[in-house]
């Protein structure tokens, strides 16, 4: 019997296939409630703080919305309006929220930095996002492959771009976990850290995973069931890697040639935002400096029937919803 009560969820090493796999049948049995209009609303009386020290969309209104669908109080603390860092240390922060909150979401720089505030807080800390792992991230990407092929067990997930950084690392683990075949696709400097290669491989030995690393676009998407990408350059990165980025990954872009070479009825995962136009402010700078007009994935494979990447997102709320319930128990 699976009991995640007073659990932190900061990274899917943490947890067993077991642990991940009740998570995404909670998370399947809140979206059908809220379809149906039945309040899960299990959590009243408690508050939970919500750490920013990176911007989001997703990731905050899925902790909001589904905190206060589960009768709970929020509180968001933006990237510049407390005193975390730089007046008052994680391990203070983590005694006085904990002190006042339920739980805690953290978004931030660091894994360290979530771990030493989940060391110091007694209550449950969630990673919203740090540069080595994006954990919430993964259980919204599973629901999505589980609403579109029935099962995780070896479906081919590819992961295209930057493998060695938070999108990277979590797909790597969350494959490993669930018995899935990953692929990191990617120039070799990309390539995810040996190490957590290492430990990943261990996890496959147990669920039948495997893992794939290649600089072959062709021979690493060939049949695959799941094309998945990110951003170039991460939140935090500095401005200058952008040109190295643009001429290393260009490569390893989403087409509809790519897309084609995977099996019929691959899907394409993103967890956004995206620069598949030039709609952005970003996006419309890097258009202009480099002369693009899309970067990691073509708007075409973006905008086709192929891509779920708003299914994806939509998920980021009801699996959200699912650890909190899960950790704080009803
Ligand atoms: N995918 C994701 O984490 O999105 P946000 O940065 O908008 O939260
Ligand atoms: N790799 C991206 C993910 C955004 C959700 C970043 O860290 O900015």
């Amino acid at each position: 019997m699976v009991n995640l009560k007073g659990r932190d969820f900061l990274t899917l090493k943490d947890f067993s296939q077991e642990e991940i796999r009740y998570l995404l049948d909670l998370a399947a049995e809140l979206k059908e409630k809220k379809k149906q209009g039945v309040p899960v609303d299990t959590l009243r009386g408690k508050n939970v703080a919500l750490i920013f020290e990176k911007t989001s969309t997703r990731t905050r209104c899925s902790f909001e919305v589904a905190a206060h669908d589960l009768g709970m109080g929020t509180t968001y603390l933006d990237p510049k309006s407390s005193q975390i860092g730089k007046k008052e240390s994680i391990e203070d922060t983590a005694k006085v929220l904990g002190s006042m909150f339920e739980g805690i979401e953290y978004r931030g720089y660091g894994q360290e930095i979530v771990e030493e505030l989940a060391r110091h807080a007694d209550v449950p800390v969630w990673n919203g996002l740090t540069n080595e792992y994006h954990p919430t991230q993964m259980l919204a990407d599973m629901q999505t492959i589980l609403e579109n092929f029935g099962t995780l067990k070896g479906i081919k997930l590819v992961y295209m771009g930057d493998a060695r950084y938070n999108m990277g690392n979590s797909y790597m683990i969350a494959c490993a976990k669930m018995g899935m075949d990953f692929v990191a696709c990617a120039p070799k400097k990309y390539f995810p850290d040996q190490a957590l290669v290492d430990q990943c491989l261990e996890y496959a030995k147990e669920s039948g995973a495997t893992i794939t690393l290649t600089e072959d676009v062709m021979e690493g998407t060939k049949d695959a069931d799941v094309i998945c990408t990110d951003v170039w350059v991460s939140m935090g990165e500095p401005d200058e890697v952008w040109e190295e980025r643009i001429h290393d990954l260009t490569p390893y872009k989403v087409t509809k040639e790519v897309m084609a070479n995977g099996k019929r009825g691959a899907i394409f995962l993103h967890c956004l935002p995206s620069f598949h136009d030039l709609k952005t402010q970003i996006g419309e700078e890097m258009g202009k400096r480099f002369g693009l007009t899309e970067m990691e994935v073509t708007d075409e494979v973006f905008r086709s029937e192929q891509s779920k990447v708003f299914q994806e997102a939509e998920n980021r709320m009801h699996t959200i919803k699912a650890v909190m319930a899960a950790t704080l128990g009803a």
